[in-house]
């Protein structure tokens, strides 16, 4: 039996409140969140506390909190419908995070390529918060009985972490239900959008071109712009999918106007087989316009009220408690704690 059977299911997902988001951020993420909301509860948590495993200037951590709640809301996540809050505002992700890092053993850790990816060459210099991440990530998860958590490829590893860990507790407490194994929803095609300018290279809010991604709030003009800049090869669009294969810019371009219009990438390459690029990149360009600039002038407008958007994750706060609550109340008694 699969745990979405024995439990509700709910939906948590999470983002990190750092530097701009980008076109990857928005078809990798953002709109598979605003599908899911049709289909299940969600729980959308801007993750502050994970950013602070690496230094965050307190205003800039503030700002993005803010930006990214503005993003969230301006592609179409509901926060009548969807719960949308700060995990610093929900203090028992961090009391369960502790319980978790009773349960969760260092070889498991050792394991996480992330980690070791993020600490680099002096991983004793890294924060003990960036070891203990995943364990943190698993309790966002857990503390509201998740069933499923829709992350990019490159969580999947987080997510299985967070099964082993549910597994655990359920065993070592003899609960055998108490957590539901959460599945992980690995968000399909237009989730890898590539850098504009290296097709081999995911788009990524730290490449020091800015050429390399279109921003969530770059205006009609840079829009255009990058995507006419985008690095592309001689050939004329082919005439299957399949064909793109071993051209990675261009299969990138086609990626992304699909996944910006709806279609699969077959569709797309039947509707332009045989184009130039250049005819191609016109279309994209008015198409990510079209698509991007009214999210882009709603996050301003929501940003032009900070009490607006600091009450919105408030009241979000307030009903993922009142999920979290009750969790933690049986799991102290479970645990042993007195009072
Ligand atoms: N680690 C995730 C990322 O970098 C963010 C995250 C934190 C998350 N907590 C989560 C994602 C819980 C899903 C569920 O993308």
């Amino acid at each position: 039996m699969t745990a979405a059977t024995k439990h509700t299911p709910l939906v948590l997902s999470g983002m990190q409140p750092t530097g701009q988001l980008h076109l990857g951020n928005y078809l990798g993420a953002l709109k598979n969140w605003v599908k899911l909301q049709e289909r299940m509860p969600c729980l959308y948590c801007i993750v502050d506390m994970h950013a602070i495993t690496v230094w965050q200037e307190p205003a800039t951590l503030a700002n993005a909190t803010r930006e990214v709640t503005a993003a969230y809301i301006a592609a179409g996540v509901d926060p009548e419908r969807s719960a949308l809050f700060n995990q610093s505002q929900v203090v028992e992700h961090a009391e369960l995070a502790w319980v978790f890092n009773c349960v969760a053993r260092l070889g498991w850790l050792d394991r996480m390529t992330q980690f070791k990816e993020k600490s680099g060459k002096h991983k004793e210099r890294a924060s003990v918060g960036l070891y203990t991440y995943p364990v943190l990530q698993a309790a966002d998860i857990l503390v509201y009985r998740a069933t499923h958590v829709p992350v990019g490829e490159d969580q999947r590893q987080h997510l299985e972490l967070a099964r082993d860990i549910a597994q655990k507790f359920n065993n070592d407490y003899a609960v055998p239900d108490f957590f539901p194994l959460p599945e992980p929803v690995i968000t399909g095609h237009g989730a890898r959008i590539m850098s504009l300018r290296d097709g081999t290279k995911k788009m990524s809010k730290s490449d020091e071109s800015d050429f390399s991604r279109i921003n969530l709030t770059d205006d009609a003009d840079a829009i255009a712009q990058k995507v006419r800049k985008a690095r592309t090869d001689p050939q004329p669009l082919p005439e299957t999918a399949e064909s793109l294969a071993g051209r990675p810019e261009a299969e990138n371009l086609v990626n992304i106007y699909a996944a910006l219009a709806d279609h699969t990438p077959a569709t797309v390459v039947s509707e332009f087989a045989g184009a130039q690029f250049s005819v191609f990149k016109n279309a994209l360009a008015d198409l990510a316009v079209a698509k991007l600039t009214p999210i882009a002038s709603e996050m301003r407008r929501l940003l032009s009220d900070k009490a607006e958007i600091d009450g919105i994750l408030k009241r979000g706060a307030e009903r993922a408690s009142a999920i979290a609550k009750p969790v933690m109340a049986e799991l102290r008694r479970i645990v042993g704690f007195v009072g």
